[in-house]
């Protein structure tokens, strides 16, 4: 018996209902490897006890993806969070020539599964987003791009979509084969022109030019923490290794204040009254420091199934030292770090103006300069709050406190403590 693509997108839409129930305990346990293909085996037709349909699939279908010879990638994670610095993270992923780079994905599980919500509090909400996206990305990575269909809205049609979340974040879905537009000359594309010239994505070409690739790296900030990551780390069939970015919270709040302004508009409002909003919702700050937490206890406590998998950076490192953070990170990847990765950090971390004013994401924007310029723009009142939420990942990741206004905008104090955190190997 055959489960057919259609047939599973059908199950897949059908049962996401179902899938509370069947994540709530799917996510407990760590995933099983690939079942041998029975009809047992088939989404739901297996009975109560199987787990998601889309989980079910890979049983289904001849382990479509899994044929490539995976002892040879290396899949790569930025585990991140937004307005932490990940794209530029990714960009340094994204310009490697044997890499190929997707730009959080997640998105489409998200705005599938829980359309309402930028960031969801509920329990069972995380749950089902934690267990669908684990699903993708172990797809993904085998560059079963198919699987993501199943989240774009409106479905694609004949295998081609233009709503792909930031397809022009992604060199490879930018030139050719998958793109003609662009010629090999045309070194760096700008991601709105990639979109606008670029004709609609054809994710069979888009599959083809990710196999081509001798490495796959995806950057996502729907993932909570990395215990969140485990089955896939423990997963055989994957080489995952994790680059977890962190931030100091104190400058992703005052990010998020100037980039999200409708979800953050009464931390502006606070900001401008010096008076915090009785109904201000507060867990737009403390998810954060708690995800923070969580992963980077879990982290530096190196547990076995992380050795030589995980690798903490910080962003104001990374700012401070674009390129001797970069050279770590890829010793940390085991990839020699090639010329355009090296020419791209030249080129985007100058501050040239001209650049910082054309990428709406600012990897320019955020560099060097910018780290601690949150300083100038919060409050002492919501510091000091937020510092009083965060107190314990602060300290665990060498951010200072301060204890006045006057310590807050003293901009020749640094509030970075110099703090090393060597790669569990
Ligand atoms: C996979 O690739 C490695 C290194 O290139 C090679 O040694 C190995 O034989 C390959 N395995 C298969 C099943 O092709
Ligand atoms: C998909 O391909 C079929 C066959 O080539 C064609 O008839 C159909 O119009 C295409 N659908 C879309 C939406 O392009
Ligand atoms: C997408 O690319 C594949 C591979 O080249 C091709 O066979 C297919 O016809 C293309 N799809 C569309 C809709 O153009
Ligand atoms: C800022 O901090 C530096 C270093 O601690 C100190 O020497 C200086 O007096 C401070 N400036 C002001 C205006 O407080």
């Amino acid at each position: 018996m055959q489960c057919s693509w259609k047939a599973v997108i059908l199950l897949a839409l059908a049962s996401i209902a179902i899938q509370y129930t069947a994540i709530r305990t799917l996510t407990s346990k760590p995933f099983q490897l690939c079942p041998v293909p029975s009809p047992q085996n088939c989404g739901l037709l297996g009975g109560p006890e199987t787990e998601s349909p889309i989980e079910g699939r890979a049983g289904c279908d001849d382990y479509p993806y899994f044929s490539f010879n995976a002892s040879r990638k290396t899949h790569i994670m930025v585990l991140a969070t937004t307005r932490s610095g990940s794209s530029f993270v990714g960009q340094l992923l994204n310009q490697h020539a044997d890499i190929f780079y997707l730009f959080e994905p997640l998105y489409h599980v998200q705005t599938t599964l829980i359309p309402r919500l930028s960031h969801s509090r509920n329990a069972a909400d995380r749950r089902v987003m934690l267990g669908a996206s684990r699903d993708l990305l172990r797809s993904l990575y085998g560059c079963d791009l198919y699987f993501l269909e199943s989240y774009i809205k409106p479905a694609p049609a004949n295998h081609t979509t233009d709503k792909l979340f930031r397809r022009g974040a992604s060199r490879a879905l930018c030139s050719q084969p998958v793109c003609d537009a662009f010629g090999p000359t045309d070194a760096i594309v700008e991601e709105g022109d990639c979109v606008k010239k670029c004709a609609a994505l054809n994710i069979t070409l888009a599959a083809d030019a990710c196999r081509e690739k001798r490495h796959v790296a995806i950057k996502v900030v729907r993932v909570p923490e990395i215990g969140d990551l485990r089955a896939l780390v423990e997963d055989p069939r994957l080489n995952i290794k994790v680059i977890q970015l962190v931030r100091d919270p104190r400058g992703i709040l005052s990010s998020r204040i100037e980039t999200f302004r409708d979800t953050y508009r009464l931390w502006r409002i606070w900001r401008a009254t010096g008076r915090r909003p009785y109904n201000l919702d507060l867990s737009q700050l403390t998810v954060v420091c708690e995800d923070f937490l969580g992963s980077v206890s879990t982290g530096l406590s190196h547990p076995h199934w992380l050795k030589g998998k995980y690798m903490l950076v910080r962003y104001e490192d990374l700012s401070r030292n674009p390129l001797l953070k970069t050279m770590e990170i890829y010793d940390f990847l085991g990839l020699p770090m090639d010329k355009s990765v090296e020419e791209w950090i030249q080129a985007n971390t100058r501050g040239s103006t001209e650049l910082s004013a054309k990428h709406k994401y600012g990897t320019v924007r955020d560099s060097a300069a910018n780290a601690e310029s949150w300083r100038l723009k919060l409050s002492y009142d919501m510091v000091e709050y937020t510092q009083a939420t965060c107190q314990k990942v602060l300290h665990q990741l060498g951010y200072k406190a301060v204890k006045s206004t006057e310590e807050l905008k003293n901009m020749s104090l640094s509030l970075v403590q110099d703090k090393t955190f060597v790669p569990f190997s």
